[in-house]
């Protein structure tokens, strides 16, 4: 047979495929999704995304720990307040579940990178990312109360913050706010490529913020699309965010590509509740390998062109990447 390039030649043994690996996955990458609740010895577990939990304060130490100890130092913290109304006031409170998390966090892990979601339908009655007026979300009202949200944020110790909302103006809102009062070094990861997906379900029953009428399309994008992506990244890279996020990531990794060659600032990918939980239930049945899917979606996220990874399983891929099976 004459034939001289063969590429199995570099498949042959760990070490060389290895050796020639284009994409290497590192846990310093990873950030962790976290819910906080108000209360004390709270391990609640999350039925629709068996293996993830809500935390009240106290015990959200201990995750924060056993993350520590597996190589994950980044984290997002998902607030689940007691008490919802029409503006979601909790949402920035100076005593909110995220700001307290957030302060307890900061005091006992001074170590690690706290980021929080900015966002207001976990807080708000009727679900909505923002103050309605009829049953439209008001987008200029929206902005200030964001603002705000994020200002408390980084008031009570968070070192990043990371708009989810979709409202048009946020970035600018935000960042405007945050260097008024001195935080012009405080970086905004800013949820940019944001598709009105089914996948956030599990995570609607988690944090209970499903809308209580109609649904996020009015704000979050329609999946069918993809310049408008570029048009939303890159209006967001305009009013200063310092990281673009796709969500979700695995049916949409042809978008981290695209934003990772239209944009100068990192990307990141946030694999959401609806992958995590069919992956859980996949490997339940027993119909899917859970250990192998995690490092394969791992590594595909990371090989479209996401830079940062936000994952339910960051735990388990720094396992993996600590016992080489992954990196
Ligand atoms: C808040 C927010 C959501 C998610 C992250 N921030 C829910 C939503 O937009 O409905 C989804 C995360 C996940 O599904 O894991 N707006």
């Amino acid at each position: 047979m004459d034939m001289r390039i063969r590429p199995r030649r570099l498949r042959y043994g760990e070490m060389l495929r290895k050796m020639v690996r284009e994409t290497r996955v590192d846990p310093s990458s990873l950030i962790y999704p976290i819910f906080v609740k108000e209360g004390t010895g709270i391990v609640e577990e999350i039925p629709t995304m068996p293996g993830q939990y809500r935390y009240s304060v106290d015990t959200m130490e201990k995750k924060l720990e056993e993350l520590l100890d597996a190589g994950v130092s980044s984290v997002m913290f998902f607030g689940i307040p007691d008490h919802k109304d029409e503006v979601g006031s909790g949402a920035y409170a100076q005593d909110g579940i995220v700001q307290k998390a957030v302060a307890r966090a900061r005091r006992e892990f001074p170590e690690m990178y706290l980021i929080t979601d900015v966002c207001m339908c976990e807080y708000t009655s009727h679900g909505h990312c923002g103050v309605l007026c009829g049953h439209d979300v008001n987008n200029d009202e929206t902005l200030k109360l964001l603002a705000k949200t994020a200002l408390s944020h980084v008031q009570a110790g968070a070192d990043m913050v990371a708009p989810s909302d979709m409202m048009d103006g946020r970035v600018a809102a935000i960042r405007d706010m945050l260097d008024a009062n001195g935080h012009i070094n405080t970086p905004i990861m800013s949820y940019a490529v944001k598709y009105a997906s089914a996948f956030y379900g599990p995570f609607r029953d988690a944090a209970g913020s499903a809308p209580s009428f109609g649904d996020r399309k009015s704000y979050q994008m329609d999946y069918h699309n993809s310049r408008e992506g570029i048009k939303e990244a890159l209006l967001d890279v305009q009013e200063g965010a310092d990281i673009i996020m796709v969500k979700p990531a695995m049916s949409y990794l042809d978008m981290v590509t695209k934003i990772k060659e239209t944009v100068q600032v990192p990307v990141a990918a946030y694999s959401v509740s609806g992958e995590y939980a069919m992956i859980k239930a996949g490997a339940k049945l027993g119909y899917i390998d859970e250990e192998k899917i995690i490092c394969e979606t791992a590594a595909s996220a990371f090989r479209a062109g996401c830079d940062i990874y936000l994952t339910y399983y960051a735990q388990e891929i720094a396992q993996y990447i600590q016992d080489g099976k992954i990196g």
